[in-house]
């Protein structure tokens, strides 16, 4: 990874403590946020590329952010990847507005090439333990080159060094196959247990009837 490679959070990119959703447990210590965690694991952890850097998202990137995801997930382009639940969903994945909403409550870990967004993931603590990983986004003509993998290490060791948590979960939706054998071989196990599609327009125009997730888990071994 390159030396410009920011493994700490930066002023802007995690809220005060104080403005964090408090219901779920999640809460951060100003002691951690002011550098007392030690982030040297999750710079091994991600890859060794001389021009890819990985930093915490502020509001400047919610336009950037929105565009790589859709790009990924919905619409002819994510066609390109190996992988889109363009077939399932049409219109968008997110907006904006939705990523700076969420970015009051969550962290955002972004991928860039030089000045290209390159892959995106939201890390949300739900609880004491549990972060929730979602919106991972490779860029299509990107992928299968082993950046969501690195991604997945990235969002594992922000998980358990940054939030303390031990179990990183994922929701997915119970069709795409590919994608859920894909997070099998990255050490997920699958929990039972289902979650709903939300019916919010903002989330998508459902193509299909039965849209819902699978919950699957992985334990988060120390660092
Ligand atoms: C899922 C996603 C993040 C993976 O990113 P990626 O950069 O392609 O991931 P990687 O390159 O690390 O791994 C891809 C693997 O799939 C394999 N692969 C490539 N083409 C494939 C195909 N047609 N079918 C199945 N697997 C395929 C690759 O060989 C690679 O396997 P390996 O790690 O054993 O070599 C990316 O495809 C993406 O952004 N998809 C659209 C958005 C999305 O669905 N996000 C997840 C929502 S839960």
């Amino acid at each position: 990874m390159s030396e410009d490679d920011d493994t700490r959070p930066s002023p802007g990119a995690i809220r005060e403590p104080a403005m964090r959703r408090s219901g779920c447990g999640f809460r951060y210590d100003p002691e951690e946020l002011s550098g007392g965690v030690d982030f040297s694991r999750a710079h091994e952890l991600l890859h060794a590329s001389s021009t890819l850097g990985v930093r915490d998202a502020t509001e400047e990137d919610a336009e950037a952010i929105a565009e790589r995801v859709n790009s990924a997930y919905r619409g002819d382009i994510s066609r390109k990847g190996w992988t889109t639940e363009a077939d399932l969903l049409g219109g968008q994945r997110t907006d904006a507005a939705m990523i700076r909403e969420l970015l009051d409550d969550t962290l955002f870990r972004l991928a860039w090439e030089d000045d290209t967004l390159v892959a995106t993931q939201q890390i949300e603590h739900l609880d004491e333990h549990t972060a929730e990983l979602g919106m991972l986004a490779v860029a299509p003509d990107r992928q299968g080159a082993g950046l969501g993998r690195r991604m997945v290490a990235d969002a594992e060791a922000t998980a358990r060094d940054r939030l303390g948590c031990r179990t990183l979960r994922i929701r997915v939706l119970h069709q795409r196959s590919e994608l859920l054998r894909w997070y099998e071989s990255l050490g997920f196990e699958h929990t039972g247990e289902t979650a709903p599609f939300p019916t919010s327009p903002r989330f998508g125009e459902p193509r299909v009837n039965d849209l819902w997730f699978l919950v699957l888990e992985k334990r988060l071994n120390a660092g």
